[in-house]
């Protein structure tokens, strides 16, 4: 079957779980808003149902998807041009999931990874929704017929995933109904590290403060946080090749040419030679320069639920209308009377 041409459409999400890190930002939230206005259709969506697979307190759930929906708005987002929302307002997404645990196979599962380093030994003790997850992220992506989603490296098995559901559901109903969507991961810094421990990733959930840079530190913190990040002895070399088996360095440089639009080869060429005592004070105040209006502007949003709220509520009104329609044509395909 010739494949059918799909209108290019963006769709991405992120969890409210915990406050965002320079990680979300320069790997994902970045990105998304730098792919508005340029004539595709970008749907960006606060994944609540995604963040409840581990267990969430009510009210820092709440708190959580406002502040999440205020970053995403402060960093760029524009709500009129973009489809901006939570995932929860628009049922499609958890419908569809059902349908596409129909069509996921467990061994697929079983070899996520993500799974694996979450549920960790205690696997067996990890909620039926963690498991589940990847089925819920390809519904939330395929339920717009996206073609393209911007994410962070470690999330790139699951768009395999998500086109592996496509192509399944496509080959057993035999049509050529879900598109077969792509990861985009780019930029210089699709995978930021932590900041005491260069092998592991930088995340909202882990264990010190210490090791991530959230988006609403002050500049004091930030300052630190560089400042005590864990490096090698070395100053910085002249290629970066020679930066291979530094992974604390190699982050440090990628992070800088994130924030500053920079490939990595042209920070390396503006600081080799230097020593930490440079570079650390030159990011600190980079990150400062870049990330302070961001959260002023957070802070100020977050000061009026009541507008973000109403925006949410109209983002998902405009998401429905696309996800209900392509919803209601996969269970006319799967044969799911629908007589009201
Ligand atoms: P999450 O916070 O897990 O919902 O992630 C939301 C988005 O941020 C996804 O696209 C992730 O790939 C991206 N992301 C999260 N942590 C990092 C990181 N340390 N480096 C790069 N991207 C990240
Ligand atoms: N699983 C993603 C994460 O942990 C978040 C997510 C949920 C997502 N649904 C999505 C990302 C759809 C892209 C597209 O980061």
């Amino acid at each position: 079957m010739a494949e059918k041409a799909f209108t290019p459409r963006v769709f991405s999400g992120i969890k409210p779980s915990g406050g965002l890190t320079l990680g979300n930002y320069l790997g994902a939230i970045k990105r998304w808003a730098e792919m508005q206005g340029k004539g595709l259709e970008t749907i960006y969506c606060v994944v609540d149902l995604h963040a409840i697979t581990v267990w969430q307190d009510p009210a820092d759930l709440r708190h959580g998807t406002r502040e999440v929906m205020a970053g995403l708005i402060a960093a760029g987002i524009d709500p009129e041009s973009s489809i901006l929302f939570n995932q929860s307002q628009v049922p499609a997404h958890a419908e569809l999931a059902w349908i596409f645990n129909c069509v996921a196979r467990v061994g697929w599962m079983n070899r996520m990874t993500q799974f694996k380093d979450k549920a960790g030994k205690n696997a067996e003790k990890a909620s039926l929704g963690l498991y589940a997850y990847p089925a819920l992220m390809a519904a939330d992506i395929l339920a717009y017929h996206a073609t393209h989603v911007p994410v962070g490296e470690d999330q790139k098995q699951h768009v395999e995933l998500t086109r592996d559901i496509a192509a399944k559901f496509n080959h057993d109903y035999k049509v050529d109904f879900f598109p077969l969507t792509e990861p985009v991961i780019e930029g210089p810094a699709t995978r930021v590290m932590n900041l005491r421990d260069g092998s592991r990733k930088m995340s909202k959930s882990g264990e010190s403060d210490m090791e991530r840079i959230n988006m609403l530190d002050d500049a004091d913190t930030i300052a630190k946080k560089f400042r005590k990040a864990r490096t090698d002895p070395e100053p910085l070399p002249d290629s970066l090749e020679a930066l291979d088996n530094r992974p604390e360095a190699r982050n440090l440089v990628s992070i800088y040419a994130g924030l500053a639009d920079m490939t990595p080869e042209a920070v390396i060429a503006e600081f080799a030679g230097a020593g930490w005592g440079r570079f650390k004070p030159a990011l600190a105040d980079l990150a400062v320069e870049k990330l302070s209006p961001i959260s002023d502007e957070m802070k100020r949003l977050m000061g009026d639920e009541t507008e973000l709220d109403r925006l949410m509520a109209r983002g998902a009104e405009r998401a429905e209308a696309i996800a209900r329609p392509i919803l209601e044509q996969t269970y006319d395909i799967v044969g799911l009377v629908r007589s009201r």
